[in-house]
């Protein structure tokens, strides 16, 4: 008998190298009430202008090296009267077009690993609404709180605007916190439901249920009330010691926000993206958007203004054929571009801040099996990150979820990655955080034997703003909620 044995497969392809897109912008916008003036990075921020004190603020990250903005707070106060004429000329080009709106969509977790009596930061993230401004608002024990701040509108790529809201807080038994926001047109059901023994990842399922629910009242009674602003809310719970049973109370509230339409938002984005080190792919993109449509660009691989409406093809013709200031334009890839993505790459980009990272058992409802592990990895910077899961030294590759990475804010980012497992005695399951400030990943080991540590017991319940005949419907969210076995009971 002959034995043949099978060469394993050729690799005919070759492997490439896994291309992370930078991105460098700088955005101008404004409107009736707004103004705003930001340049940033990879969705974080560097530097804005404060038209209120009149002077110009750096938000480095803490692990950056000092940069200087000379000059920018004046350039800032040029393009605003820029933005404010562009902002007249186009709604009368446009003769009062409809305003666009997207509603906003919230989160609320805390910056770290939430411990009783020790400091911790809330952030409230707020994210895909369109236009600015949205309004954030903090209470504890339905208390207002004025201690928050507030970032910049930071723009999304699809046109839409993202604002996070940070509070710093202390963990103390029984608090509850909310954060509001407020956002024209829009019409939430605020229901605030109270969970107890819910984790971090049912927040987002049930604030899901939520969007649906809002996205079709929006539907239904957006045009017939255009006036109305909507509310949301969010809100964290932190208990010790839960009662034993479930406890599940539906809290419904009604208010009613209203507010004058603030009108037409007008921005000016300017941003540069490169893959590669050396910077050579590097492409400059400006885009002159009104009513969250882009009507003028420049992309400098095309090399000329390009209008996307008849106002924007006639005001791209005339940049055209201005020859100092297209060539000016086409100038800003080497002036610009290059140049702060060299200064950003060493003074930020290069720079690492390893995560750290906790390994903590997850309740199930009505004590079900499997049980439910999550690793967490808190304060890291760059965003990317390996988190996986190891039985008996082999790789974990099913029963996993895990979130997106969760953006801080203030440059750094946590994420959480769930295992569900059937307990077995001598069994070995480990957590695998691997990051690039590491320099070898680091490896958490679950010992079931180890008592429990007094966990905090984080329940989460979001609600918003609802009209009256809503209520019946967040009544039924309730329902849904609870028979679809979302609660975690302690065992
Ligand atoms: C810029 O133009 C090039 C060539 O048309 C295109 O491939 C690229 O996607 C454009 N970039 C952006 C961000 O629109």
């Amino acid at each position: 008998m002959e034995l043949y044995v099978f060469m394993f497969m050729l690799a005919t392809l070759v492997s490439s190298e896994n291309k992370v897109v930078r991105e460098f912008f700088y955005m101008n916008g404004c409107s009736d009430t707004e103004k705003e003036n930001l340049y940033g990075s990879d969705g974080e921020e560097l530097w804005h202008a404060d038209f209120i004190k009149g002077e110009g603020v750096v938000t480095l990250p803490d692990f950056a090296d000092p940069g200087g903005f000379d000059g920018f707070y004046q350039n800032a106060v040029a393009e605003l009267e820029i933005c404010k004429q562009n902002l007249a000329v186009a709604i009368k080009a446009y003769n009062n077009p409809q305003e666009k709106m997207d509603k906003p969509q919230s989160s609320i977790y805390a910056e770290d690993d939430l411990q009783l009596n020790v400091e911790n930061t809330l952030i409230c993230h707020v994210t895909g609404f369109f236009p600015p401004p949205v309004r954030v608002s903090w209470t504890r024990n339905n208390e207002a709180l004025k201690e928050d701040s507030l970032s910049q509108y930071r723009p999304n790529d699809d046109g839409t605007y993202t604002i996070f809201s940070s509070l710093p807080f202390t963990p103390q038994e029984g608090d509850i916190y909310s954060c509001t926001v407020n956002h024209k047109w829009m019409l939430m059901c605020l229901v605030l439901v109270q969970l107890c023994f819910v984790e971090w990842v049912c927040l987002l399922d049930f604030w899901e249920s939520l969007l649906e629910l809002s996205s079709s009242l929006k539907e239904t009674t957006a045009t017939d009330i255009p006036d109305m602003e909507a509310n949301f809310e969010n809100k964290l719970y932190i208990k010790m010691s839960p009662p034993k049973d479930l406890c599940f109370h539906v809290i419904l509230m009604l208010s009613a926000f209203t507010g004058a339409a603030n009108g037409y938002y007008y921005s000016r984005w300017a941003t540069c993206f490169h893959s590669s080190r050396d910077l050579s792919d590097m492409v400059l993109v400006d885009r002159y958007i009104f009513n969250k449509d882009v009507y003028i660009e420049f992309n400098s691989t095309v090399g000329e203004f390009v209008g996307y409406t008849a106002h924007g093809v006639y005001n791209a013709e005339l940049r055209n054929k201005d020859t100092n200031y297209l060539q000016q334009e086409r100038a800003e890839v080497e002036r610009y571009c290059k140049h702060n993505a060299e200064i950003y790459q060493s003074a930020i980009a290069d720079k690492t801040v390893p995560p750290k990272v906790k390994l903590s058992s997850v309740k199930q409802a009505g004590g079900r099996h499997p049980a439910v592990l999550m690793c967490s990895a808190y304060r890291f910077y760059p965003h990317w990150i390996q988190v996986t899961w190891m039985k008996d030294d082999q790789p974990v590759k099913s029963d996993v979820t895990a979130t997106e990475e969760m953006p801080n804010g203030d440059w750094y980012y946590q994420i959480h990655s769930h295992l569900e497992y059937t307990p077995k005695s001598g069994e070995k399951i480990s957590c695998v955080v691997d990051h690039a400030g590491l320099t070898k990943p680091i490896i958490i080991d679950w010992d079931p034997s180890l008592p429990e540590p007094e966990r905090n017991k984080i329940a989460i319940g979001a609600s918003g703003l609802v009209l009256g005949i809503i209520i019946a419907a967040a009544g039924l969210i309730y329902y849904k909620k609870k028979s679809s076995g979302r609660i975690l009971v302690p065992s």
